[in-house]
C-alpha cells in the first residue's frame, strides 16, 4: 500500500524500481527554478541545472499544479509545468520516503503517479484572536497544510477577545484591542478565569515575512477582518465605533453563560451601521489589510450579527428609513453590499460567512463560506443563481470540536452532496476548508492535536476523486504519517481514528516524537460538567 495522503488522481506500480542513494543528487529544469531556491532555503539539499540528477526535475507542458512522479534505472522523474506542480511533487516524495526529505536514505521507489487537485480551494483556518500563537508557530502550521498540498490560509485576525494585526491608522487597536485581563477555561459552560494578563499581535512586517513563507508552499493567505459583529475587542479601542459609546474592556469571556460576579455587560455589540464614519473606519482598515495581503480573496466575516443595538439605534435606524431598508437584516446587507463594492474597487473577491446571505447581496461574485450547522437554504440560492462557496460545515469541518462530534471519518466521507449540493452546481464550489477556532486551545500541541488526523481527512477530500477514496485505506496511510509527523515534531493523538466513547470524558493518548507524552484532555472532563450543574 502506498503511503500517501492525500491519494493521488492516478498510480501504477512501475516495471522497475529505483533504490535511492544517500544524499541523492537533485537536477532542476531551469524553467523550475524557484524549486531549486527552495530545496536549498528549507532542506539544505543542493540542486543543480545541468546534467541529470537522481532525482530530476522536468518541466512538461502539463494542467498547472500537477504533475507526475515515475522511475526508472537513473532515478526519479518529477514532471511538473510550474512550481506549484513541483511542490506538489516534492511532498509526495516526502511522504513516500516516510521521512523529512532532508533525512532521506536509501529509499525504495517503484511508483508511478500522475495526480492534480479536484478543488481549487482546499484550506484551513486559524482563530488568533481567541488564542495568539505568534509567528512561528503559524509557520509550522503551514509547514503541516504544505505536506498535505492544502493551498488557503484563512486568517482570522480580529474577534471578540483580541485585535491582532496592526493598523497603522489606528494604533489602539493594536494598543489596547489586542490585550486582555484573562482568559476563560476550558469550555464553554466553565466559569474557571485566569488572570493573567494575555496579548499579541502581528506587526505588518511579521505579516510580510509570513505571506512570503506560504507563498514558498503554495499557499495563499485569506485575511479575515470580521464585521460587523465580533468586534468587542476593536470597540474597546474605540469606544465610538459601537451604537453606544460605553466604556468596556477586551472580552475574556468566550462562552455565552457569563456570571453574574463578573460584571460583564454589553459586550456583544457589533459596529454602529447607522454612522458614516464608521463606516470610513471600516474601509480604511480593509484597505490597510488589503494592501498588504496579495491575494485576491478578502474575508469580512459577518457571522453572529445581534440586531438589538441596532434596534435601538437612532443613527442605525435613520439609515434604515433613507435606505429604505426592511429591517435590521436588510441593514447588515446594505453594509455588506457597500464593503464589497469597496473591495470590488481594488480588484478583491469579498468573502463571507453564509449569515451575509440573509440580506440581498447584489453582487453574485461574492463567496458565501457555508459553515452554519443548520441547513441554509439561502446558499442553495445563492449557488442557484452562479454564487461560488466554499464548503465548511461546523459537524464535518470544525476542527476545534471533540473528535467524537467532528470525527475524522466524517470529514473524509464529505462530499458537495452531503451538504446538499446538486451535481451540476458542484462547479460553483470552490472547494473545503477546515475551521480552527481557538477559545480553548491555548497552546502548540493541543492546536496541532486537533489537526493531525483530521487536516489529512480534509486534504483528501479536497485534494482526491471520489473514485480513488476509501476510509480504511486513509485510516492505515494515517498511521503511516505518524513518523513523518515525528519528524516535524507534531502532536498528535493516536486513537483519534478509532475513539467512540463519549467526548467529554474522553482522554487521548498523545504522541510527540515517537513517545507518549501522558494523556490529553481534551476540552472538558465530565467531573467538571458535574461541578458547574451544582
Ligand atoms: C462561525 O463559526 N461563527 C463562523
Ligand atoms: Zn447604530
Amino acid at each position: 500500500m502506498i503511503n500517501l495522503i492525500p491519494m493521488p488522481a492516478n498510480i501504477r506500480q512501475s516495471e522497475g524500481e529505483y533504490i535511492l542513494p544517500e544524499n541523492p543528487t537533485v537536477y532542476i529544469d531551469e524553467r523550475l527554478s524557484r524549486m531549486k531556491a527552495l530545496l536549498e532555503s528549507t532542506l539544505k539539499i543542493k540542486a543543480r541545472y545541468q546534467s541529470e540528477g537522481q532525482i530530476s526535475f522536468l518541466f512538461a507542458s502539463m494542467k498547472p499544479g500537477s504533475y507526475s512522479l515515475s522511475v526508472n534505472a537513473k532515478g526519479i522523474q518529477v514532471y511538473a509545468p510550474d512550481y506549484e506542480g513541483a511542490f506538489y511533487a516534492m511532498q509526495s516524495l516526502r511522504q513516500l520516503f516516510g521521512c523529512d526529505w532532508a533525512a532521506v536514505k536509501k529509499c525504495r521507489f517503484t511508483e508511478i503517479i500522475d495526480d492534480c487537485a479536484e478543488y481549487s480551494w482546499r484550506g484551513l483556518h486559524l482563530d488568533e484572536s481567541r488564542h495568539f500563537f505568534g509567528k512561528e508557530i503559524v509557520k509550522k502550521y503551514l509547514d503541516f497544510m504544505a505536506l498535505y498540498k492544502l493551498n488557503r490560509f484563512h486568517w482570522h485576525l480580529t474577534d471578540d477577545q483580541g485585535w491582532r494585526i496592526e493598523i497603522e491608522k489606528y494604533p489602539r487597536l493594536t494598543e489596547i484591542g489586542s490585550k486582555r485581563r484573562g482568559s476563560q477555561l476550558h469550555s464553554w459552560k466553565c466559569h474557571e478565569v485566569d488572570f493573567t494578563p494575555y496579548g499579541g499581535y502581528y506587526t505588518k512586517d511579521d505579516i510580510r515575512e509570513i505571506i512570503d513563507y506560504a507563498a514558498e508552499r503554495c499557499i495563499e493567505i485569506v485575511p479575515e477582518i470580521d464585521f460587523p459583529a465580533h468586534t468587542a475587542a476593536a470597540i474597546a479601542a474605540y469606544n465610538d465605533i459601537a451604537c453606544r459609546n460605553l466604556d468596556r474592556e477586551v472580552h475574556y469571556y468566550c462562552g455565552g453563560l457569563i456570571p453574574a460576579k463578573e460584571g460583564i455587560k454589553d459586550w456583544n455589540r457589533p459596529i454602529c451601521l447607522g454612522s458614516d464614519e464608521v463606516l470610513s473606519f471600516a474601509f480604511d482598515v480593509i484597505d490597510e489589510v488589503a494592501e498588504l495581503f496579495p491575494f485576491e480573496y478578502f474575508h469580512v466575516g459577518g457571522d453572529e450579527a445581534p440586531r438589538d443595538e441596532w434596534k435601538k439605534c437612532p443613527r442605525c435606524q435613520e439609515r434604515i428609513r433613507k435606505e429604505d431598508l426592511k429591517d435590521e437584516t436588510a441593514l447588515q446587507g446594505w453594509f455588506t453590499n457597500q464593503l464589497n463594492a469597496h473591495l470590488k474597487e481594488k480588484g478583491k473577491i469579498m468573502i463571507g460567512w453564509n449569515e451575509v446571505l440573509a440580506a440581498d447581496i447584489v453582487d453574485r461574485d461574492v463567496v458565501a463560506q457555508y459553515w452554519t450547522p443548520q441547513k441554509d437554504q439561502n446558499v442553495l440560492t445563492h449557488l442557484n443563481n452562479g454564487g461560488k462557496v466554499i464548503l465548511s460545515w461546523h459537524k464535518y469541518f470544525y476542527f476545534d470540536m471533540l473528535h467524537t462530534y467532528c470525527t475524522p471519518k466524517g470529514t473524509y466521507g464529505f462530499t458537495a452532496a452531503t451538504a446538499g449540493v446538486k451535481d451540476e452546481l458542484k462547479k460553483n464550489v470552490l472547494g473545503v476548508e477546515g475551521e480552527v477556532w481557538t477559545e480553548w486551545i491555548a497552546d502548540e500541541d493541543h492546536l496541532f492535536f486537533n489537526i493531525a488526523s483530521r487536516m489529512p481527512a480534509l486534504a483528501e477530500c479536497g485534494w482526491s476523486k471520489d473514485s480513488v477514496k476509501n476510509y480504511s485505506s486513509f485510516a492505515r496511510r494515517l498511521k503511516a504519517q505518524h513518523k513523518i509527523m515525528d519528524a516535524m515534531g507534531i502532536y498528535y493523538g493516536d486513537d483519534a481514528i478509532t475513539m467512540k466513547k463519549d467526548p467529554l470524558r474522553k482522554k487521548y493518548m498523545a504522541k510527540k516524537n515517537g513517545s507518549s507524552i501522558g494523556y490529553f484532555d481534551c476540552e472538558y472532563t465530565l467531573s467538571k460538567l458535574k461541578t458547574d450543574k451544582k
